[in-house]
């Protein structure tokens, strides 16, 4: 490997987001994998890392590798059709996840229901929860964000977003979060095949809440759009919303409470004039939130995908189902690629702006993402203009996707 034969450590003793140094300060580590060359080979993860912008968005945009996690070498084996639950229904035949024909027709039917006022109508109905919240929070001298406003967020998005009624909110809401575990490649067998029962359960209540719609006149919301887009658009199917409405779930879940976590800590923990810069209106703050996760840089891995075969890749023989990882976030407080990148600016300009990815894949939810954040930050601050840190937040060893907090403890400094 390059690196034995230039006589350098192996990379892992330069760079292991899981210790207790890189959860403290990420940078220096960030910076010695970078330095290390365009692709590097990562013994513990059995993974090679794309580390430079230019080799990641061709990536990105040109899909040479697969995203389909049933492609990775160490997934759970693929079962035959026969054996399939709803859960393999929805994970393998994935929308998404499927040939890339299938997944540019769903991205480009689906494309209306995301669009700027379709956010605009969802704020709407997120915004009288968001105030619900902070009314039950009432007028603490000292709380715990996490626990009292930003774990619930992503629920209350994501099931007003699509249109659940509240009736199937308490089942629902036990079985959403665990979702997201099934994909992840640290997790035991039998925790594996509880998040898989929970996805069944998840999926059984969506295709009860598409039958109840079906047959209810039309209303403004996401389920309704793409019941619509169904009828217009052949090969675009009922499994096609569900798979959709998982993923949304799937992918907006955790992104939505780390984003929480860092946007409230970074704010707090810089010059308060930017506060309100960022916060002065919907757009401000979109680019403001770009600032936030890259001052913050929360990444622990990555963007994963998947050799399809053995092939060259980037000057590599890649084998078959190796995992290649994409780490845009190595470059963030990198001089060479920032001016002054140890100030937090949320005015900073971003060309190009790749915090929610790129090309066909380029996240479906970063518009919503970004306005439930500033819609939660401005109540927050609106109620709490004094408010501030109560103490440094400790950080979590245990979530081996993004640093983040066990609990965020502010001090809302209001008078008596
Ligand atoms: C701050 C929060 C978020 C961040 C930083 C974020 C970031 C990203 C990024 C970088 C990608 C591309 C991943 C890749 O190339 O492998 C992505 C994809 C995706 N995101 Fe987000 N996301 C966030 C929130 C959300 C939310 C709230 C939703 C849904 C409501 C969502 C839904 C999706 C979906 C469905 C995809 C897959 C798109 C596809 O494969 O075509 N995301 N996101």
């Amino acid at each position: 490997m390059a690196e034995v034969a230039q006589n350098l450590p192996p990379i892992e003793e330069l760079f292991d987001p899981n210790s207790q140094d890189y959860m403290e300060n990420p940078v220096p580590q960030c910076l010695a994998l970078a330095r290390r060359g365009p692709i590097v080979w990562y013994e513990p993860w059995q993974a090679w890392i794309v580390t430079r912008m230019p080799d990641i968005m061709a990536c990105w945009k040109e899909e040479p590798l697969s995203s389909d996690f049933y492609d990775w070498e160490f997934a759970p084996p693929r079962p035959p059709e026969e054996q399939w639950s709803n859960f393999e229904r929805a994970m393998i035949g994935h929308s998404l996840l499927a040939e890339q024909e299938h997944h540019r027709l769903v991205r480009r039917v689906t494309a209306p229901a995301f669009s700027r006022n379709v956010v605009d109508k969802i704020q709407a109905k997120i915004e009288p929860e968001v105030q619900k919240l902070f009314d039950a929070l009432g007028e603490p001298q000292v709380f715990d964000y996490k626990e009292a406003i930003a774990q619930h967020i992503p629920f209350i998005s994501i099931t007003r977003m699509v249109g659940i009624p509240e009736k199937y909110w308490p089942e629902i809401k036990q079985v959403v979060m665990t979702f997201t575990e099934a994909w992840n490649p640290t997790i035991s067998d039998e925790q594996r095949e509880a998040a898989r029962q929970d996805s069944n359960r998840a999926i059984d209540i969506i295709r009860e809440v598409i039958a109840e719609r079906r047959s209810a006149p039309e209303q403004d919301d996401f389920l309704s759009t793409l019941l619509r887009i169904e009828a217009e658009n052949d090969g675009f199917e009922e499994g096609d919303i569900v798979t959709l409405i998982l993923a949304l779930i799937g992918a907006g879940s955790d992104t939505t409470l780390v984003a929480q976590q860092w946007s409230v800590y970074a704010l707090l923990k810089n010059d308060r004039g930017e506060i309100a810069k960022a916060l002065a209106s919907p757009d401000a703050f979109s680019n403001a939130f770009s600032e936030i996760n890259r001052w913050g840089v929360s990444s622990k891995m990555g963007f994963a995908r998947y050799a399809p075969r053995d092939m060259e890749f980037m000057g590599q023989q890649l084998r078959k189902g190796v995992m290649v990882l994409m780490m845009p976030h190595l470059k963030d407080h990198d001089p060479d690629y920032y001016d002054d990148p140890e100030t937090f600016d949320v005015e900073r300009v971003f060309d190009p702006d790749v915090m929610f990815g790129y090309g066909p894949r380029y996240c479906i939810g970063a518009a919503l993402a970004k306005r439930q954040l500033y819609l939660t930050l401005s109540e927050l601050f609106r109620r709490f203009p004094d408010i501030e840190l109560a103490e440094e937040p400790e950080r979590d060893p245990d979530d081996h996707n993004a640093v983040v907090f066990r609990r965020l403890l502010l001090k809302t400094n209001l008078a008596g």
